[in-house]
């Protein structure tokens, strides 16, 4: 298993999921070689959860980082998980064309490009 995976996993055991007892980690590997966790953070209005991937990519926003090489985001599900639309715009704003290593607990792994998972992306140069 490769280092951003297991810190994903290791993310992951902190989610806090009791609606849809659904955990997720990720780890999000920054260019200076930081690595910011995250995991899904469910509230009670539902509409409120925030998930791992945005919470990891904030909190390195946060801190300063603003440029990043990969995430991996790891769950318990039999099919891999990839991040839905909203974390995929979050990605690529902030990451561009990052590359995306799905795992599950079985050990299974898969790797996606940004450009793959948010083809015709809407950004900044949309604005021009
Ligand atoms: N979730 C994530 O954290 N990341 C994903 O890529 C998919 C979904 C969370 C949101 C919610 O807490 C739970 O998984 C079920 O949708």
């Amino acid at each position: 298993m490769t280092k951003l995976m297991s810190a994903a996993m290791e993310a992951r055991k902190r989610a806090h999921a009791p609606f849809s007892n659904f955990q997720v980690g990720a780890a999000l590997e920054a260019e200076d070689g930081r690595i910011f966790t995250g995991c899904n953070i469910e509230n009670a209005t539902y509409g409120l959860t925030m998930c791992a991937e945005r919470v990891a990519m904030f909190k390195a926003i946060s801190e300063g980082a603003r440029r990043f090489r990969a995430i991996a985001v790891a769950t318990g599900a039999a099919t891999l998980t990839p991040p839905c639309g909203a974390c995929r715009q979050i990605l690529w704003e902030f990451a561009g064309d990052l590359s995306v290593e799905l795992g599950n607990e079985r050990g299974q792994t898969e790797t996606f490009r940004m450009r793959d998972l948010l083809p015709n992306a809407f950004d900044s140069r949309s604005l021009d």
